[in-house]
């Protein structure tokens, strides 16, 4: 067998160290999940979301494993408030090695019903600031010349319809997992690698609701084999793989997390 790494480079796959990360949407389930599970693994931490005193737990546990952590208020879908949280990060730590864009809505009704303003509200967030975020970020990559990992947000919701009024947030993800290929397909040449991990439902304050209703929560496991919904903990492995060399052959992919929805 051909094993060029020896076993101390392959025990180091999955080591950060050094490495800084930028996770929009950080006070989100995703974003606080991601951000300790980064940091556990040695990233230091910019952690944004629009307002600056929901980011404080997440800094917090980042804190707390003896990395780096900056908070920074933006909204994604302002490119002059994304250029400005790049530009703050950069001026702190010099360099941006992963951005990982947890910023996100989901906002549902039944198609014949949805009101184009929140259509489009879903489509801002997730589509354009999702754009915005790697752009800003990229640039800053493509400037340095030492590449770097982008890790977008799907969903399952982005492959699949669902009955349950998803006509903004389905399109918005599928779009998203479009560019993510767009982006790893035109980036290949800059050594960014452009990868989206892409949930089943999972439980945060705002799926609550959902997941309590006995009713929902049998349409949503009918289609989950290991039927069960997500934790955002589940989301921690499929991020620092693809932040990390472990991902070294790996860009243009859609990492379903989400318990064999898509093998359905
Ligand atoms: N929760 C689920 O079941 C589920 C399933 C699949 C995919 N996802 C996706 O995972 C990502 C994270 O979702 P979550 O469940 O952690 O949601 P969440 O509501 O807990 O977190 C969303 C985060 O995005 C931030 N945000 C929203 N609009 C923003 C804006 N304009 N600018 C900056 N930040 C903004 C919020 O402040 C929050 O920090 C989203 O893209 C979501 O679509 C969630």
């Amino acid at each position: 067998m051909r094993v060029k790494k020896g076993i101390d480079e392959l025990r180091k796959l999955f080591d950060l160290t050094g490495k800084v990360a930028v996770v929009t949407g950080g006070s989100g389930g995703a974003g606080k999940a991601i951000s300790i599970g980064l940091a556990l693994y040695g990233a230091d931490v910019v952690v944004t979301s629009r307002t600056l005193s929901t980011l404080e737990e997440t800094a917090a546990e980042v804190r707390k494993l003896g990395r780096k952590a900056l908070p920074i208020s933006c909204d994604v879908v302002d490119p002059e408030s994304v250029n400005n949280m790049v530009k703050q990060a950069m001026d702190e730590f010099g360099r941006i090695d992963t951005v990982v864009t947890c910023a996100g809505i989901a906002l549902r009704h039944p198609a014949e019903e949805m009101p184009i303003e929140e259509w489009q509200k879903v489509m801002d967030v997730n589509v354009k600031g999702t754009f915005l975020s790697c752009q800003a970020v990229g640039k800053e990559m493509i400037k340095r010349g030492e590449g770097g990992t982008v890790i977008t947000i799907g969903s399952i919701r982005g492959l699949q319809g669902h009955p349950a009024g998803y006509s903004g947030y389905g399109t918005s993800k599928g779009a998203v997992h479009l560019m993510t290929k767009q982006l790893a397909t035109e980036w290949a040449k800059f050594k960014i690698r452009v990868n989206c991990i892409a949930p089943c439902i999972f439980w945060t304050p705002l799926t609550e609701p959902i997941l309590k209703d006995p009713e929902m929560y049998k349409i949503f496991m009918q289609r989950i084999p290991l039927g069960r919904a997500a934790e955002p903990e589940d989301l921690v492995g499929a991020a620092v793989y693809l932040a990390s060399e472990a991902s070294a052959m790996v860009t243009g992919h859609i990492l379903y997390v989400d318990g064999g929805t898509s093998a359905w």
